[in-house]
């Protein structure tokens, strides 16, 4: 960690081990936060993640902070069974150092259940109001990792607007992904990996 600059997040605790300790601890990815060091108080916990900017100095483009996390989510969903449950821009950020976006703000995420029998959902009203899926809005049956495939829909709606056209050559392919990534039956949208294809 030398010379390293660091930021200390403070959270209240509400559980022994906190969620998002436990689920940040295993996650290893180029897109994702890296956890440098955590402690744990009965009222507190405290991670220490490397600093990272809301927004880069040069600026990057929009297909390329969609492929970051697009490859987070990826990761996430696929690697590790988790959903992160809070994608909104304020959970975006920008490390200067490796240049490349990452996630942050595993308040929200939960590991799905590996049922045999195939049924992967988790339950209740998590994330935040704007950016949330209309299934988790509504929530009467549960629901799986596809709420953060909407979630991150509305991030891009909202960070980019909806032009028509523009100078980006795979401005076309983002516009249309973000039709593809709202659409409201969760099992409709494309995943992480089918988003990535439809971006290349
Ligand atoms: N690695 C970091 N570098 C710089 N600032 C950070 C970093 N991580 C978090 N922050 C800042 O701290 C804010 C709060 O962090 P975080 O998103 O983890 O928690 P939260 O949104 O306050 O709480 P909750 O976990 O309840 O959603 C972020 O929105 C960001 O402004
Ligand atoms: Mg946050």
């Amino acid at each position: 960690m030398n010379n390293m600059r660091v930021a200390v997040i403070v959270k209240p605790n509400h559980s022994g081990l906190p969620q998002e300790i436990e689920i940040l601890s295993q996650c290893h990815h180029r897109n994702i936060a890296p956890l440098l060091h955590s402690v744990v108080e009965e009222s507190h916990y405290g991670i220490i993640l490397p600093y990272l900017q809301r927004n880069p100095k040069g600026g990057t483009t929009r297909t390329q902070y969609a492929r970051d996390i697009l490859q987070a989510l990826q990761y996430l969903h696929e690697s590790l069974g988790v959903l992160h449950g809070d994608i909104k821009p304020d959970n975006i950020m920008y490390s200067a150092e490796e240049g490349r976006w990452m996630l942050i703000d595993f308040n929200h995420a939960e590991i799905l259940p590996a049922e045999p029998g195939g049924v992967r959902k988790v339950y209740g009203v998590r994330g935040t109001r704007g950016f949330m899926a209309p299934e988790v809005e509504n929530e009467t049956e549960g629901y799986d990792e596809a709420i953060d495939m909407w979630s991150l829909g509305r991030t891009l709606q909202v960070c980019f607007g909806t032009p028509t056209c523009s100078a980006e050559p795979s401005w076309d392919a983002l516009r249309k992904l973000v039709q593809r990534l709202l659409i409201t039956k969760p099992t409709d949208r494309p995943s992480a990996r089918m988003a990535l294809q439809l971006l290349k």
